[in-house]
């Protein structure tokens, strides 16, 4: 049973209150400087670029919409109903298909993993932001999305990024705009240990294929108007092998 009701509500508190303007959430940063970076790393490794494509804690959307833009078929799904109202008001083409699900839920991915049969994955962000005890469930859960013919790309603000954003929370003027309300959400970031990633993936069974870092850029500023980058290190991941 998962352990994310406490983190269920905080998400949904988080959400409720964000604006839905483009930007204004911390790490809600253009595609351009985002997915469409992992992109490059990840679509050579796809094996087939028509399956489902499920963006998995996809939050407004954003990143999830610029993939729709490339994929046939993508399913954002997420925690939070309110995160995907603003997807869903974000996107009212329908680019792509939103649904809520708990990822750490027992037999949630396997359900889903029937219906859709094998799914590519992009996960960003999570991780280090949902209940601990979840991590290895979430991380289950991609490798029964993807099967033997999915891939996964997941990529997360490294142990690093946890001591940039402890500075900005703690700094004598208060913690930037954009930083508050997920501090005052209790969605505490980043204290995700480099090493426990790789490990994750391996207890799930799957075979990191490829990693690397990036800086994640989010959409803060400091105080001297330098936009504030967080180092994330990112993987990509099957079962097949
Ligand atoms: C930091 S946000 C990132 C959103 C999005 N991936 C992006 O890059 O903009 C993390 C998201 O993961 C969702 N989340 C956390 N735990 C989850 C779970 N167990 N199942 C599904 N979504 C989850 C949260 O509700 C939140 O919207």
């Amino acid at each position: 049973m998962s352990v994310t009701r406490r983190y269920r509500e905080a998400w949904e508190g988080f959400w409720r209150e964000a604006p839905g303007e483009a930007g204004e959430v911390f790490w809600d940063a253009d595609p351009r400087v985002t997915a469409a970076l992992h992109l490059a790393y990840f679509e050579p490794h796809l094996t087939d670029a028509e399956l489902a494509l499920v963006d998995l804690g996809c939050g407004n959307g954003t990143q999830t919409r610029y993939l729709a833009d490339r994929f046939p078929r993508v399913l954002g799904v997420d925690l939070a109903a309110a995160a995907l109202d603003h997807a869903r008001h974000a996107d009212p083409a329908g680019l792509a298909a939103y649904r809520l699900l708990d990822a750490a839920e027992k037999g949630a991915a396997e359900t889903l993993h029937a219906e859709l049969g094998d799914a590519n994955v992009y996960m960003r962000g999570v991780l280090h932001q949902c209940e601990p005890a979840d991590r290895q469930p979430l991380v289950d859960a991609i490798a029964a999305l993807v099967g033997t013919r999915g891939r996964a790309f997941l990529v997360e603000p490294s142990e690093a990024a946890g001591l940039v954003l402890g500075a900005l929370a703690q700094s004598p003027d208060g913690p930037p705009p954009k930083l508050a309300p997920i501090l005052r959400h209790g969605i505490a970031p980043g204290d995700v240990a480099d090493d426990a990633v790789p490990e994750y993936l391996r207890t799930a069974g799957l075979t990191i294929l490829s990693y690397g870092e990036l800086p994640l850029t989010t959409t803060e500023f400091t105080p001297d108007g330098t936009r504030i980058k967080l180092p994330s290190q990112w993987f990509v991941a099957t079962r097949a092998m």
